[in-house]
């Protein structure tokens, strides 16, 4: 099989390097790709957001599946202009994107289809969404209905910070993602990803984790994409797992089908749970990052499998083969992250580092210049070990990052708290 992969990150380093351990693979391509999945797959270079140019591409090098990594091509409808050509992918369609794209069509959904959540209100005007905040009371969530690079989610502790956080919204603070504002109910609890496969019909839960979104130790600090995570999170025992599929997923999956926009491809799960009762913060439309190094890590070459039979609707024959172990993800970002910060700083003892089954360094935001590793993003690496405890995991991916030898980078150094 000749599949293409579009994306250039941690996530999407992870899923190559799981399918290049699929000896159904015969030839990958990831496209932009960075310069660390250079080091085990074709990269070249495409517009991945321009689904014609896509198209062309995987025709012109006979490609049969692509696994679309990130969001944005989704949303944009790139699965759709590749299924129009006949091309087998792993992905939703933009309507079925929305459950990503859009907070409001997501919390309508979940209303039609019985499934847990938080209590909202969805304006298209400041005064009634104020008047909402003024009813309610703090805390509260402030939340631009689009697509906002996971900043556009305001948790406000009093009225006067969520009424400004209204205003800035409406005001253009998050620009046309921030045209229409969700105002919801703050929920307690602790906060779990759950990750499932669905054909359209079938699902397939696929491992849970728990991210690390605040910069700093101790979950302190501005938001950012995720600073680690690991998997399993056990938070996630067999009661909610079962709860979430009846309650939360199964019910939207039908109400999707329902509507004439059956789901294919990865959903992820965002949950809040409380006294073991799971409420659903928010849908994803792609695998989580750094989740999806985690996950890839303990799923190997049987990722390649589950996809594929993902996009050909053949679910209900699969089994996930879980090994009873751990796998844990360090973020190592470049200083002043989620800020600014400066690219082109040299990374050095990447090479020395053992590349197996069990150790991984994923690349996220690498280049290569004179045959040396330079950072060129926020996350650049997501350091990744599994063992077959949590404990060890986590031993084992900090000893390889103080191997690595970077004095603009940083990590965090209590990826795995909660669980530890
Ligand atoms: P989202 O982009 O919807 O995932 O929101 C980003 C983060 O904000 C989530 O991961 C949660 O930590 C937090 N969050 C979002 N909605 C709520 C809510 N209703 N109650 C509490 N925390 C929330
Ligand atoms: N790590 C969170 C996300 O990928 O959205």
């Amino acid at each position: 099989m000749n599949i293409l992969i579009l994306g250039s990150g941690g996530r999407e380093h992870a899923l190559a390097w799981a399918v290049m351990q699929n000896p159904k693979c015969d030839r990958l391509i990831v496209a932009p790709g960075n310069a660390g999945i250079a080091g085990i797959a074709e990269c070249a270079a495409l517009n991945i957001g321009d689904g014609g140019a896509v198209v062309t591409f995987a025709e012109e090098n006979a490609i049969d599946f692509v696994i679309i990594g990130p969001e944005a091509p989704l949303v944009a409808g790139v699965a759709d202009r590749l299924r129009a050509a006949g091309l087998l992918v792993f992905g939703p369609d933009a309507a079925a994107a929305r459950l990503e794209a859009s907070k409001s069509f997501t919390k309508e959904i979940c209303d039609a289809a019985g499934a847990p959540t938080a209590a909202y209100g969805h304006f298209t005007d400041a005064a009634s969404a104020r008047a909402y905040v003024e009813a309610q009371g703090a805390p509260i969530v402030i939340k631009a209905d689009g697509l906002a690079a996971g900043k556009g989610v305001i948790i406000a502790q009093t009225t006067r910070e969520a009424l400004a956080a209204v205003d800035d919204m409406f005001d253009g603070a998050f620009g046309a993602a921030g045209a229409e504002v969700v105002v919801e109910e703050f929920m307690d609890g602790e906060e779990a990803s759950f990750f499932v496969l669905c054909d359209g019909e079938n699902v397939l839960p696929i491992g849970t984790a728990q991210d690390h979104k605040r910069v700093g130790e101790g979950d302190t600090g501005p938001n950012t994409g995720g600073m680690g995570a690991y998997s399993p999170a056990p938070v996630m025992d067999d009661a909610v797992v079962t709860a979430t599929l009846d309650r939360i997923v199964r019910p939207t999956m039908a109400e999707m089908a329902r509507r004439g926009s059956p789901y294919q491809g990865v959903l992820f799960v965002g949950l809040m749970i409380e006294n073991g009762a799971p409420r659903l913060v928010e849908y994803n439309v792609r695998f989580g990052d750094p989740e999806c190094q985690a996950l890839m890590m303990r799923l190997g070459a049987q990722a390649l499998d589950l996809m594929h039979a993902t996009a050909e609707r053949r679910l209900s024959e699969m089994n996930v083969n879980w090994a009873d172990d751990h796998a844990l993800t360090v973020v190592l970002a470049a200083s002043g992250y989620p800020g600014a910060y400066e690219k082109g700083s040299v990374i050095r003892g990447l090479d020395g580092l053992p590349e197996d089954s069990r150790r991984m360094v994923f690349h996220a935001g690498t280049g290569r210049d004179a045959g040396q590793f330079t950072a060129q993003g926020g996350r650049v690496l997501a350091v990744t070990a599994r063992a077959d405890t949590l404990k060890e995991a986590q031993a084992t991916a900090y000893g390889m990052v103080d191997s690595i030898d970077w004095p603009e980078g940083f990590c965090r150094r209590d990826i795995g708290w909660r669980a530890l």
